[in-house]
């Protein structure tokens, strides 16, 4: 007799025959379960069960999980057989993996979006072998050993290129050169993907953008890849800027609202995007809230986004800082360890 194992959060549900493994029989059905040593020793498949009856196979007890875990009812997919039909939640976002390579690339364009934020092109080359999960970004590598990270704004690699958005730090090792000197030609060696930041690729919740600034670039690429997709879960965007000349690209934006029913655009000028979002949304228990900007931005969030109801485990940030010319030696390395661009 089969039983039916439903990942709640996702489209994904499936037959489990007595004696096999939930793991097993996920990935008999081509199911992207998140695993690794398949024998009850890494935790990487453990999910919390909501509803259903289940046992361990082989005498297996558990050793994966903490005790916390075992009493929140959380089980070892690769050694746990379900014995009625039953749901179960993922515990880590799923997310496609790249390997890290470094590029020599060119510049090949760069264009003013708005007063102090540029749009770099970068030409990576024919034989690049890169790819990339929007939302992560790269490191530019600059004399020195200076490191300078910044987050990729396309959501697919086109004629070779790879587009960023960059604020203009005043006296900034880098962009001080990008807004002054650049130009087409001029060579960059860029090394990624890095970062965890990016889509939850099989959840099917609604889902709230928020992007403060240059936050924009990586949302943008995370955006795209979604209106790519059949995906056509409530999508709403709070973007926000100190006035509306910063709000830069708004026409392709607003191209998307014409062209997708279910995204929604609320541009906030000078005022608070957590506050603004608390102000629409009474509830936000069926969101995914994904955010990228300043941390004030999401640490404000993280503070009033649970009177609402929110979950923290669905909770996705990209902290932007900035690298401030003079400042005190200590403060700057612990923001460079951060994410500071300069
Ligand atoms: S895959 Fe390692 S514990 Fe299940």
């Amino acid at each position: 007799m089969s039983c039916k194992v439903k990942i709640e959060g996702t489209s994904f549900t499936y037959d489990q025959d007595a004696g096999e493994s939930i793991l097993e029989a996920a990935l008999a059905q081509g199911i992207p379960f998140p695993h690794a040593c398949k024998n009850g020793l890494c935790g990487t498949c453990k999910a919390r069960v909501l509803k259903g009856e289940w046992e361990y196979l082989d005498g297996y007890e558990g050793a994966a999980l903490t005790r916390k875990e075992i009493a929140e009812g959380f089980l070892v997919s690769c050694k746990a057989s379900a014995r009625s039909n039953i749901s179960i939640q993922w515990m880590e976002p799923v997310r496609e993996q790249h390997d890290e390579r470094t590029l020599e690339a060119s510049v090949s364009s760069i264009e003013l979006l708005c007063p102090g934020i540029a749009r770099l092109v970068l030409d990576i080359g024919p034989d690049h072998g890169f790819n990339y999960r929007p939302g992560q970004y790269v490191d530019f590598v600059l004399e020195g050993g200076r490191r300078r990270p910044y987050s990729i704004a396309s959501s697919v690699i086109e004629n070779n290129t790879l587009d960023f958005h960059i604020r203009h730090v005043p006296g900034g090792y880098f962009t001080e050169r990008l807004f002054s000197g650049m130009a087409a030609g001029d060579k960059l060696t860029v090394e990624g993907p890095k970062g965890n930041f990016g889509l939850d690729e099989y959840a099917n919740r609604p889902m709230i953008f928020v992007a403060g600034g240059t936050g924009f670039a990586p949302i943008k690429s995370m955006l795209e890849r979604l209106f790519q997709t059949a995906s056509r879960q409530e999508i709403v965007l709070y973007r926000g800027a100190e006035s509306r000349e910063a709000l830069y690209m708004d026409g392709l934006i607003r191209s998307w609202e014409d062209a997708y029913p279910f995204f929604n655009y609320r541009p906030v000028i000078s005022g608070s995007l957590p506050a603004a979002i608390a102000r629409q949304h009474n509830d936000l228990s069926d969101f995914d809230i994904y955010l990228a900007g300043p941390p004030a931005m999401i640490e404000q969030a993280k503070e009033i986004f649970p009177a609402y109801k929110h979950p923290q485990d669905r909770f996705f940030s990209d902290a932007f800082i900035y690298q401030i010319p003079g400042m005190e030696k200590n403060k700057r390395s612990i923001l460079q360890r951060l994410f500071a661009r300069g």
